[in-house]
C-alpha cells in the first residue's frame, strides 16, 4: 500500500487561491503504472495535459505512466536548467490552447525539479490557473521541489526570477523512478534529505547514518522511508508558513553560502554539492559563534562524505566573487543576508521568534577562508 500523507493548507490572502487547498502526497514503490487510472478516477471531468522532458521520456517513465493512452503533451528538450525560461512556459500554454484546452485542464508534471517548476508555473497562469499534479522523478524533486508550491522560471539575469506560489492538487512519488537517475544527480539530491534531518528531526539523521548503504543501493523500503520523512518535514514547515515569512526560511539552511558557491562555479557544481559546502559553512559559523561542539561537525561531514559530497570550496572560486554573490542574496537586507543555524542536530536555532540570524561579515570572511581546500 502506498503511504499517504495528507496535508492541509491555509493559504494567505496574498496567495492566489488554488483549486487545491488541501492535497495528498502518495508515496510508494513502482506505483507509476497505477497513477494514470488514479488520476482518471479522481479527476474524471478534467482534460489532462502532460509536461515532461526528453530524458525522462528516454528513461521510459512516460510510457510507464501512460501505457498506450494518447494524451497531449509538451516534452521539454533539451532537459535541464537551460530550458527553465519563460519561452518554455509560452510554448506550453500555446500547445494547450492549440489542443483546445480550457480551465477544465489538469497539467500532469512528470520529471525533476525543472519540469515541476515550469509546469507548475504554466498551470498557475493558464486561463488564470488550472490544477497541476506533480510526479517527481529525481531525488531533488521527491525531497523538495514537488511539495510546497514554489513554481517559476529563470530570467536572463537570475534564477527563479519569475514565479508564483501554486500548490499542486496532488503529488505522486514513485521511488522506483529513481532507479534510472544518473548517480551524481542521485547523490547530490540526497543533500536536501540531510538538510531536512538537520533542521527538524534528529532520529531521521540517525536513520540516514545507519541506512546510507541501503539508500545508495536505491533500496525501495529505505527510499520510501526517506520520502515520507522529507514530505512530513517539508509539509509541516510549509503549512505553518506557506509564503516564507519566517519559519519556512529554515528550509534555506546551507543555501546562503551554497547558492553563492553554486553560482560562482558557473553551475559546474550541482545544487546539492554546493549546498553540502553551505551546510559545512553554517557549522563553521556556528562554531565561531560558540553554538556547536566539534563532534557535531564531524558527524555531519561524515554523512555528507558518505554521499561523496565536496566539503570544501574548489580552489578556482574567488572569495571576493563569493562575497559579492552573498550580498545579492534574495533574502538580503541592506546587502547582507541572515543565516539559518543549528541549535543541535535535528533542530534549527530560533531566538526571539526569529529563525534567520545576524552573522558579521568578518565571521563569514573567516568561514570562507577555512572552507578553501
Ligand atoms: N520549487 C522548489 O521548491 C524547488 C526546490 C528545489 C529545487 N528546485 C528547482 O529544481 C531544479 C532542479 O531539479 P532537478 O535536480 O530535479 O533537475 P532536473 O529536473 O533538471 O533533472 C536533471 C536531469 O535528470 C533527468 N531525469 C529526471 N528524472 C530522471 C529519471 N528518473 N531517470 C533518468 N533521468 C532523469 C532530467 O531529464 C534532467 O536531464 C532547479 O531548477 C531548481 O531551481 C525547485
Ligand atoms: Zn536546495
Amino acid at each position: 500500500m502506498p503511504v499517504i500523507v495528507t496535508i492541509m493548507h491555509e493559504l494567505d490572502v496574498e496567495i492566489p487561491e488554488t483549486p487545491a487547498g488541501r492535497y495528498r502526497i502518495h508515496i510508494g514503490r513502482s506505483i507509476l503504472d497505477t497513477v494514470w487510472a488514479a488520476l482518471e478516477a479522481e479527476y474524471p471531468k478534467l482534460k489532462k495535459f502532460i509536461v515532461t522532458d526528453a530524458d525522462v521520456v528516454a528513461a521510459g517513465h512516460l510510457r510507464r505512466l501512460l501505457g498506450d493512452v494518447p494524451v497531449p503533451a509538451h516534452i521539454i528538450d533539451p532537459p535541464g536548467e537551460g530550458s527553465k525560461h519563460i519561452g518554455t512556459v509560452i510554448a506550453i500554454v500555446d500547445a494547450m490552447e492549440k489542443a483546445f484546452l480550457g480551465r477544465d485542464t489538469l497539467i500532469v508534471a512528470l520529471g525533476g525539479g525543472t519540469v515541476g517548476d515550469i509546469a507548475g508555473f504554466a498551470a498557475a497562469i493558464f486561463k488564470r490557473g488550472v490544477n497541476v499534479v506533480q510526479i517527481p522523478t529525481t531525488t531533488v524533486a521527491q525531497a523538495d521541489s514537488s511539495v510546497g508550491g514554489k513554481t517559476g522560471v529563470d530570467s536572463a539575469i537570475s534564477k527563479n526570477a519569475y514565479g508564483v506560489f501554486w500548490q499542486p492538487a496532488a503529488v505522486y512519488i514513485d521511488v522506483a523512478a529513481l532507479a534510472t537517475l544518473d548517480d551524481r544527480q542521485y547523490r547530490a539530491g540526497l543533500v536536501e534529505s540531510v538538510k531536512h534531518a538537520l533542521i527538524a528531526d534528529a532520529k531521521y539523521f540517525d536513520y540516514l547514518e545507519t541506512h546510507m548503504p541501503a539508500i545508495l543501493a536505491r533500496d525501495g523500503a529505505a527510499l520510501e522511508h526517506i520520502a515520507l520523512k522529507n514530505c512530513r518535514i517539508k509539509a509541516a514547515v510549509v503549512e505553518e508558513d506557506p509564503t516564507e515569512k519566517n519559519r519556512r526560511r529554515i528550509l534555506n539552511f546551507g543555501h546562503t553560502i551554497g547558492h553563492a558557491v553554486e553560482s560562482a562555479s558557473g553551475f559546474q557544481l550541482l545544487h546539492g554539492e554546493a549546498v553540502a559546502i553551505g551546510i559545512v559553512a553554517a557549522e563553521y559559523i556556528a562554531q565561531k559563534m560558540d553554538m556547536a561542539a566539534p563532534q557535531r561537525l564531524a558527524r555531519i561531514e561524515n554523512l555528507l562524505s558518505s554521499l561523496s559530497m565536496p566539503l570544501k570550496i574548489p580552489r578556482g572560486l574567488q572569495k571576493a566573487a563569493l562575497i559579492d554573490i552573498i550580498k545579492r542574496d534574495k533574502k538580503a537586507v541592506n546587502q547582507w543576508p541572515r543565516f539559518v543555524l543549528l541549535e543541535a542536530i535535528g533542530r534549527a536555532y530560533c531566538r526571539d521568534g526569529q529563525w534567520a540570524h545576524d552573522v558579521s561579515p568578518q565571521i563569514v570572511d573567516e568561514t570562507l577562508d577555512r572552507l578553501y581546500a
